[in-house]
């Protein structure tokens, strides 16, 4: 899947303007600074295909990318954003009708902070996802940030989180983009989606 070139398509900002829904998606979802940009570029190889920084609420758009047959897809973040409150509501409105209404999408990757593991705003967007039949992924970011004696609860919490919701899978795919962790699991994941 991300042996060939990955492409940027565009950057949208209204749900009239997703492209034709002509091949199945793969998207990127989690409160606003998880690591969805940066998770995205380390899964293609590529260092700044999808734009990525320390300030929350970077990615304002919903953004296309082409990887085989596949879109990938590059969601706004939910929760604080630094931007003004009424842009920050058009994007999540946005945001949450493609995760509600998008029929060409395929799985959802639903990304967790390895350091806040799961909030309410979380929750939220989970319920969503099971109300619309959308299954999930979930997978833990900057797992780097963890120490040793920390990481095991953090995983049982996220676990036991998951489990209240019916769409999500039970396994729990623990990454940092930082230090490669897991990265190939969730490449595996994603070529194993038929
Ligand atoms: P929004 O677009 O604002 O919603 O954020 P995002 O989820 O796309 O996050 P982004 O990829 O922009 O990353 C946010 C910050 O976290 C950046 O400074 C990244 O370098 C950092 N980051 C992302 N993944 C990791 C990781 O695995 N480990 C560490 N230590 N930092 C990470
Ligand atoms: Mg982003």
């Amino acid at each position: 899947l991300f042996a060939g070139e990955t492409l940027f398509v565009k950057g949208v900002v209204a749900m009239d303007g997703l492209p034709e829904a002509d091949r199945l998606e793969l998207c990127f979802a989690g409160r606003s600074n998880v690591g969805k940009s940066t998770l995205i570029n380390a899964l293609t190889g590529r260092k700044a295909l999808a734009r990525a920084s320390n300030t929350p609420g970077r990615t304002q758009e919903i953004n296309y990318f082409t990887a085989g047959a596949y879109y990938i897809v590059d969601l706004p973040g939910y929760g604080f954003a630094n931007a003004p409150v009424k842009v920050v509501e058009q994007w999540q409105r946005l945001m949450k009708n493609y995760l509600s209404g998008r029929q060409t999408l395929r799985r959802a990757f639903l990304l967790i902070d390895a350091r806040h593991g799961i909030k309410p705003v979380d929750d939220e967007i989970m319920t969503l996802l099971d109300r619309s039949a959308v299954t999930f992924q979930a997978v833990l970011t900057k797992v780097d940030k963890l120490r040793g004696d920390t990481r095991e609860k953090t995983l049982e919490q996220v676990r036991a989180g998951l489990a209240r919701h019916p769409a999500a899978y039970p396994e729990l795919i623990v990454t940092s983009s930082e230090t490669g962790e897991g990265i190939d699991v969730l490449r595996g994941v994603i070529a194993g989606i038929d």
